[in-house]
């Protein structure tokens, strides 16, 4: 059978859910602010989190809303998700499964509807935001959070190839117009775009990736083996045995007409 990049989320997160309720780099980030910033809750929004993961955009969105549905299709990362909760003891969050490219939800539904970290995972990624933007109300924020390639398709493939090594199941990272040209084109008005980065340190990268040691020896070397454009566009740096670099990052606004 040929590859199902479905079904390969679903095994690698199931088997990873427990290391990214740990994850330093899910749990909070600069990105996560502007995000926060971009939704803007109020106390009457209903608020949808697509992806959700282990809720940690969920759980940072309630607080601020009347109530927040997290939607994932990975069974391990809702568990985790409702286990968080409830050690929270957040009330108005509700966890659900499904799959962000059929949302289980009736138009226009929600004021808010946030997507952080998971696009570069979903095969058809224009089918996905036209559904975040079905599921808006009119004149509702869609704000789409994830990691990016520089627009240098060079670095873009190289940034994929790498990806791709570590986790089976990542699909593609896109550069910022790209994403900019599919929230458009998905019919939403693109507002407001802002950069970050997720620094990342390679052992945590392949850990939470769940790679055996010889993919991961071999990884370790082609990121060490980069031309020096490469490295400087990925802020490779090494030390003993300590090797870190950067993805960008970027947050998008988009308002439903
Ligand atoms: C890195 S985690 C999400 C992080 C989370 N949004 C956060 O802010 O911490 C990626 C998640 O995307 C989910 N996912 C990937 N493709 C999906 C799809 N088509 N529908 C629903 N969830 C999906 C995976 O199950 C996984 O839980």
């Amino acid at each position: 059978m040929g590859h199902d990049p479905k079904r390969a989320v679903q095994s690698q997160f199931g088997r990873q859910a427990a290391w990214y309720t740990v994850s330093g780099v899910h749990k909070q980030s600069e990105g996560l602010t502007a995000l926060l910033r971009m939704a803007a809750p109020g106390s009457r929004d209903h608020a949808l989190d697509v992806a959700t993961g282990t809720g940690f955009t969920a759980l940072a969105l309630a607080p601020g809303c009347r109530e927040v549905i997290g939607v994932d299709f990975t069974a391990g990362m809702v568990r985790e998700a409702r286990s968080l909760q409830e050690t929270r003891g957040v009330k108005n969050l509700l966890f659900c499964l499904g799959d962000a490219e059929a949302l289980p939800f009736r138009d226009g539904s929600f004021d808010i509807v946030a997507c952080r970290h998971a696009a570069h995972h979903f095969p058809h990624l224009s089918r996905a935001l036209a559904e975040m933007a079905r599921v808006a109300k009119s004149g509702g924020r869609v704000v789409l959070d994830d990691t990016c390639t520089p627009e240098d398709p060079d670095f873009a493939a190289l940034m994929n190839e790498w990806e791709r090594r570590r986790d089976r199941s990542h699909v593609a990272n896109r550069p910022p117009s790209q994403l900019v040209d599919m929230l458009e084109d998905a019919g939403l008005r693109v507002a407001e775009t802002a950069m970050s980065h997720v620094p990342l340190e390679f052992e945590d990268w392949v850990r939470r990736g769940g790679v055996a040691e010889p993919d991961a020896a071999a990884l370790r070397e082609s990121i060490l083996g980069a031309s020096p454009q490469a490295a400087r566009a990925f802020r490779v740096e090494s030390s003993g045995d300590e090797l870190r670099f950067t993805w960008d990052e970027i947050i998008l606004l988009g308002i439903k007409p």
